[in-house]
């Protein structure tokens, strides 16, 4: 799931108006950015800025990387680069700096940061234009590199599994916004997470147009039912998780079996296990959805045997050092 790298300080209602109610958190700590990456410059945070004519500012015209560092090894770093690689040239944006430039900013950011651990964005705007949307007038990408601490959920959810809801707010077509884009504009996710928030919970299952599960507002979804995994295909029209990529791999591994294939609601409702996979999120039990408890018996509304299996898997793969590619 995306995280949220900068919260607000609370302000106080207004006198005589009513504060709204808030049934989850709304905000995240805020993160000590310290030292980041722009264009080409390790710079404090405070002067890392972007012009307000920058189109990423005005139209969300950018694309973007979330990344994790595990003991100093940058988890599937190349497969991260091209992924970005591939978002900048499916929005037709040329991209200043190499793919070997790109790791070698985001290992200067760790280290001016004395970071081992912890999440890296990396980023790249559309960069300062005219007023209007043509990108060509847009010439020279503003990319920005910043780490930070984070643990996206409280380690209770990770104890216990999580609730998520499903969200009225389908997910982008694919032939209106890729999904396969990781955009700077994230307002179709924003929309869900909202309804998420409202509901009491931090996560929302994203349908497609045709009514089968995508994916949720930052992270892919599997279910398990006898033993077997199954996850949305990408035609589904989802973001090609990394960690999802992983978790397919590492499961064929362990020797279980994993469908991608179209998921219905009735899937989710019925099925014995439900975990989310994301670079922010890693690996997270789903315990109850719209109100019904996943998973049957003794284990009904607790993490099942193949998601606990699986995120051993994943840490077992993270202390052996995160394979960087
Ligand atoms: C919409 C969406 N889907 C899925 C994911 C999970 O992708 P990954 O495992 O590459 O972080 C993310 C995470 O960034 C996301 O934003």
């Amino acid at each position: 799931m995306e995280p949220s790298l900068v919260t607000q300080t609370p302000t106080e209602p207004a006198p005589g108006s009513t504060p709204t109610p808030v049934s989850a958190p709304t905000s995240t700590p805020l993160c000590d950015l310290g030292k980041v990456w722009l264009n080409g410059q390790i710079v404090p945070a405070e002067q890392a800025t972007v012009s307000v004519m920058d189109h990423g500012v005005l139209y969300g015209d950018g694309v973007f990387e979330g990344i994790r560092s595990y003991a100093g090894k940058i988890l599937k770093l190349k497969t991260h680069l091209d992924r970005f690689f591939e978002s900048a040239k499916s929005i037709r944006m040329g991209l200043p700096y190499s793919a070997d430039q790109l790791a070698d900013a985001i290992r200067a950011t760790l280290a001016a940061n004395g970071r081992a651990d912890g999440y890296i964005r990396l980023a790249a705007t559309r960069g300062v234009g005219s007023m209007g949307l043509n990108p060509f007038l847009s010439p020279t990408p503003s990319v920005f590199v910043i780490t930070c601490e984070l643990k996206m959920y409280p380690q209770e959810l990770y104890d216990n599994g999580m609730k998520v809801i499903t969200s009225s707010v389908i997910r982008n077509h694919p032939a209106a916004l890729s999904p396969r884009i990781k955009s700077n504009n994230y307002l179709n996710n924003i929309l869900a997470k909202i309804e998420a928030i409202d509901a009491g919970c931090l996560e929302a299952v994203m349908l497609n147009t045709q009514g089968n599960v995508a994916e949720c507002t930052g992270d892919n979804i599997f279910i398990a039912k006898h033993g077997k995994l199954y996850t949305p295909p990408l035609h589904a029209g989802i973001l090609e998780g990394i960690t999802r990529n992983i978790v397919i791999d590492l499961a064929r591994k362990h020797g279980l079996g994993v469908v991608e294939t179209d998921i219905t609601k009735h899937d989710l409702y019925t099925a014995d296990e439900m975990l989310l996979t994301g670079t922010g999120a890693e690996v997270i039990a789903v315990t109850e959805i719209d109100g019904r408890k996943i998973g049957y018996g003794d284990q009904e509304g607790k993490p099942g045997p193949l998601t606990l299996k699986l995120n051993k898997a994943f840490r077992g793969m993270l202390a052996d050092g995160a394979p960087e590619d």
